[in-house]
Order: structure tokens, then C-alpha cells, then sequence
């Protein structure tokens, strides 16, 4: 495992996520455990979790304040996320700054896919009443919204991007076509799946799953996948 991480490390197949928090223990956890811990082990991706208070120059630490102008909540500052970033960028490029924000763009599997070719990406977390504007206009490159409804924080938005991006790296997933076959990879959601048992209680899998004609198989998939996004997102076939 050690020498496949080094030589991925040095053929730079090695994506890079930092994300830029006020409360890192929340995503912690989040990376240290199932397929995000052994894409991390296995050298797939490296995440950094960074907290923006340690960028402070306050002896309480403290990163927001009043809003100019006037009005409830506070906005965080630029200097700590600016010095966070900076510090960052002094030792590599990065190919995008993620904001997560309910303004964004809404976050669609498309996007994911191009970002999982990327080597280097920094996500941004807001808090309050999120980041002063010029944060976003001097160093933020993308915007991103993973729904319509506000969140307490962008942290919970950060770790669905970052779950998303790293699931579809090479060799993360143990069945290599199992991501090529979600739902929203050819804008069609994914057809139903069963286990055993065959029957449970009278409730029976379909037969065709249990002929072993794998055309004939296919065939039925993709038209559950059809059905299914027809009935739930026809929004998708247009
Ligand atoms: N921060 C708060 N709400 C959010 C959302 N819906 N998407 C991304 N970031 C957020």
C-alpha cells in the first residue's frame, strides 16, 4: 500500500482537497471513516481539513463581525481566509476555489465529473451570514449550492462535494463500473437492485434478474432506468 500511495504521489495522481472551516472537528470524522478513509489510505486523495481561526490575528480568535451597514448576523472577515488561502497557494496552484453557498450554481452530477479530473481544489466553508463579498470577488473561482434550503454551515455542503468528487477517482471504488452506473450518469436515475433472498415473504425478484441472460438483463435495466426517471425526473429525458 505504501509504494502504490508514493508513486501515486509522484506521478501526481494524487488529487488534493483543503477545506476551510470554523469548525473542523465537524468534518473530521466525516473523512476518517469507509471508502472516504481508504481512498485517503490507498493515496486516491489527500484531504486537509483547515481551521480559519487559526488565520486570526485576534487573541480571541475571532474571524467575524458586524455587518456594514447595518442588519442581523455577522459576516466573516477576509483577512484570516485570505491569509488561509495564501498560505496554501505559496506551495501549489490550485485549479479551482469552491465557495458553498445557497447562491451558488445547484450542484449537479455533471459538475462533479469535471471536478474529479482536477488536481488541486480548495472548499470554502461559510458560517452566519456568510463571507464578506470580496472574498468571493478576489479569490473564489466557483460557487456552489448542493440544494434550495439554507444550511447552519457550508461544512455539511463541503463533505457532499467532497464525497461526491472523491468516489468517481480511479480506483476508489472496488467495483470499477459501479460509478458509471449511478443515477444521473446519462441523465437516467439508476433501475432498481435486489439481494436474497429471491423471496421474501411472497415478495418476489423480478425473473428476468434470475435468468442469467445478461443482454436480456441489461435490456430490462435500462428500462426500469427509463420508467423510473419518467415517472420521478421527467425533468431529466428532456
Ligand atoms: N451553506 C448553507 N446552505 C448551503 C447550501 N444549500 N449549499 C451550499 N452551501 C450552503
Amino acid at each position: 500500500m505504501y509504494i502504490w500511495t508514493r508513486i501515486q504521489q509522484l506521478i501526481h495522481l494524487t488529487m488534493r482537497i483543503d477545506i476551510l472551516t470554523c469548525v473542523p472537528n465537524l468534518l473530521e470524522s466525516f473523512f476518517a471513516h469507509s471508502i472516504l478513509k481508504r481512498a485517503q489510505q490507498g493515496g486516491f486523495v489527500e484531504v486537509n481539513v483547515h481551521d480559519i481561526r487559526d488565520y486570526s490575528t485576534n487573541k480571541h480568535r475571532t474571524i467575524d463581525d458586524y455587518a456594514f451597514g447595518g442588519g442581523a448576523g455577522m459576516v466573516m472577515q477576509i483577512e484570516p481566509i485570505a491569509r488561509c488561502i495564501q498560505a496554501l497557494q505559496a506551495d501549489r496552484n490550485y485549479d479551482e476555489i469552491i465557495y458553498l453557498t445557497p447562491d451558488g450554481e445547484l450542484l449537479q452530477q455533471r459538475a462533479v465529473n469535471q471536478l474529479s479530473l482536477k488536481g488541486n481544489l480548495i472548499l470554502l466553508c461559510g458560517h452566519y451570514k456568510g463571507v464578506d463579498q470580496r472574498v468571493r470577488d478576489l479569490f473564489v473561482t466557483k460557487e456552489i449550492s448542493i440544494g434550495d434550503y439554507v444550511l447552519s454551515g457550508g461544512e455539511l455542503a463541503a463533505a457532499v462535494l467532497a464525497d461526491a468528487i472523491i468516489r468517481l477517482l480511479p480506483g476508489v471504488l472496488n467495483d470499477e463500473t459501479s460509478a458509471l452506473t449511478d443515477s444521473f450518469q446519462d441523465n437516467l436515475l439508476a433501475p432498481p437492485v435486489y439481494t436474497r433472498p429471491a423471496d421474501y415473504e411472497g415478495s418476489k425478484v423480478p425473473d428476468i434478474l434470475m435468468s442469467g441472460h445478461e443482454a436480456k438483463i441489461e435490456e430490462w435495466r435500462y428500462e426500469q432506468a427509463v420508467k423510473r426517471t419518467r415517472e420521478r425526473r421527467p425533468d431529466l429525458l428532456k
